[in-house]
């Protein structure tokens, strides 16, 4: 007859697979992500006025210095391009002009033009921008942010 030790018993219990196969495989624990500072985020406010004085403002709300006033208006389902923009647009890479803006109020929370847009609206007013390149706030600052939509030289 064969030894039978306390080993060889278990072992014949779980047919030949080491215990920790046979074991359910214990799960993860989830802890929700504690927000790292009680503060919350500055936030910027936009206004955004049609040429159309009957047209309803449009508002959105972001995250200071997050995104471009491009994807903003895009994410927002808030019109930017007047129609030959919508066909040929450059998809935000600053070489088409479509998406030309003027900010009415809040300059100082955007960043400054950047080299494309000097090279682009060389002889335009300083308060127009191409909202591909325009980004909204610059992580701390807050405020509001008006801007003009569709102007009518773009029709
Ligand atoms: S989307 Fe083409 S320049 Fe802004």
């Amino acid at each position: 007859m064969a030894s039978m030790n306390l080993f060889s018993a278990v072992s014949a219990t779980f047919d030949g697979r080491t215990p920790s196969t046979y074991l359910p495989r214990r799960r993860p624990i989830s802890v929700p992500f504690a927000a790292s500072s009680p503060e919350s985020a500055p936030e910027i406010e936009l206004e955004f006025i049609a040429p159309k004085a009957e047209s309803e403002v449009e508002k959105a709300k972001a995250m200071s210095g997050e995104k471009l006033l491009r994807n903003i208006m895009l994410d927002n389902k808030i019109e930017l391009y007047a129609t030959y923009g919508k066909l040929m647009n450059c998809g935000g890479g600053g070489s088409c002009g479509t998406c030309i803006v003027e900010i009415i109020e809040g300059k100082e929370l955007l960043n400054e033009r950047t080299n494309t847009e000097l090279k682009y609206l060389k002889k335009k007013p300083e308060s127009w921008r191409l909202a591909c390149q325009t980004i909204v706030g610059n992580k701390e600052n807050s405020g509001k942010v008006v801007v003009q939509r569709i102007p009518q030289w773009k029709k």
